[in-house]
């Protein structure tokens, strides 16, 4: 977590709350646990980042206030950017990004990947791979790992992403299938953490299983080899 500040449950509540002011009245156990499971992998701080599928763009907010990254520009399908965001966002086609080759030290995606059809993700990853010059990209997403998880998964979007007019048309992918993906554009899980997401009832009904943070790297870096300053040249 060398790349964070120290994360507590009210800097979270600040930087969520920060253009939303109910949000500072809600619970913030999920916020909690995402920023902290992506402090476990995030690499290094003042990161050029690049949030793709940042929705409201708050997410992408908080890598400023919580990950010390130096930049963040937020790029969405779907114009749903909140009007008082504090990072610039875009909108795209979904696949190609509308940013030169290197200009970005790392790509962000939380909870993007199972939205995007089966048959576009891999160019959508190759452009990834492009705008940070071979750099990490960081995925938090949902992965089913049984059967019945594919239900709780289209329950927790139905519950999460509806009321606030978000996505909820999904194609789930397992712990298995994300690893292949990036394998096809020659990367590798160098970090995979989860967090407590979820607790009593509710992590009952959607384990933390469900929830899942990894750091891709290329094939050719291994712990002993990672250095992350070449990305940033
Ligand atoms: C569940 S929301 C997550 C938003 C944000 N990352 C967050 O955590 O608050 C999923 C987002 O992915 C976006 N999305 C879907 N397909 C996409 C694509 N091909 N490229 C980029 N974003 C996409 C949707 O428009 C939606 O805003």
């Amino acid at each position: 977590m060398s790349a964070s500040v120290t994360i507590t449950h009210e800097l979270v509540r600040r930087t969520v709350g920060r253009d939303n002011g109910l949000r500072r009245l809600l619970p913030t156990t999920y916020q909690y646990a995402l920023f902290r499971s992506l402090a476990a992998v995030w690499p290094e701080r003042n990161l050029r980042v690049l949030d793709v599928g940042c929705g409201a763009g708050r997410v992408a907010a908080g890598y400023i206030d919580l990950l010390n990254a130096s930049i963040t520009v937020g790029v969405d399908v779907a114009n749903r950017f909140a009007p008082n965001r504090r990072i610039p966002c875009v909108q795209f086609d979904g696949v190609h990004l509308p940013f030169r080759s290197g200009a970005f030290d790392v790509v962000a995606m939380v909870n993007v990947l199972h939205h995007v059809p089966d048959r576009r993700r891999i160019a959508l990853i190759a452009e990834c791979v492009r705008v940070t010059g071979g750099g990490p990209i960081i995925v938090k997403d949902h992965v089913a790992l049984r059967r019945s998880d594919y239900l709780r998964l289209a329950m927790l979007d139905v519950l999460g992403n509806l009321p606030a007019g978000g996505m909820v048309k999904a194609e789930y992918l397992t712990d298995g299938t994300m690893d292949q993906l990036f394998a096809s554009v020659g990367y590798s899980p160098f970090s995979k953490v989860g967090a407590e997401f979820r607790t009593g009832l509710l992590c009952l009904l959607f384990p933390n299983r469900l929830e899942q943070t990894v750091l891709f790297a290329p094939h050719a870096l291994t712990a002993h080899t990672i250095q992350w300053e070449r990305w940033r040249a």
